[in-house]
């Protein structure tokens, strides 16, 4: 069976784009692609239909990733079409959980940075209006989580 995961950021075209590019990565490198399916989406709607942000798409294809995606804005029935969400920080974790007020979904919303094995951030930061040194360090925080939550998939 495909599991299906879902990365989520606020605007969608910074960390979670990154995570999703990252995974998928991973992924093709071992032969998963069709085990596990990844997407991205951003809390806010401010960037929909938006390619990932210029400077983090830099970061990714000189550290040899291919960038791919268009900006899509959360909503509660990727609670139904997802098996795993993944929050990049608090206020995502947060947002996310505030369209579940019944909290049905609550165990499938889990943060990015609890699969990280090398990193003891609790929150992937916020690269937009930093500089390019922000953009490479949650590319190795992400690199990090990625392989860690690929560990614990069950595949
Ligand atoms: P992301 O980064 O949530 O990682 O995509 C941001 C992108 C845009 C904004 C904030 C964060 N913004 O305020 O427009």
């Amino acid at each position: 069976m495909t599991q299906r995961v879902l990365f989520v950021c606020l605007g969608n075209i910074c960390r979670s784009p990154a995570a999703e590019n990252i995974m998928n990565h991973l992924l093709r490198e071992r032969g998963l692609t069709d085990r596990i399916l990844c997407d991205s989406a951003g809390t806010g709607g401010y960037h929909v239909g938006a390619p990932p942000d210029s400077r983090m798409s830099a970061a990714l294809k000189e550290k040899g990733y291919l960038v791919s995606g268009r900006a899509r804005q959360f909503e509660a029935r990727d609670f139904q079409n997802f098996d795993l969400i993944i929050a990049m920080d608090e206020e995502n974790y947060r947002d996310i959980l505030r369209l579940d007020p019944q909290g049905l979904h609550r165990q499938k919303v889990k943060r990015m940075t609890a699969f990280a094995r090398r990193h003891s951030e609790t929150e992937v930061p916020d690269p937009y209006y930093g500089g390019q040194e922000g953009f490479n360090r949650v590319i190795a925080l992400l690199e990090d989580a990625c392989q860690g939550l690929l560990e614990s998939l069950d595949v």
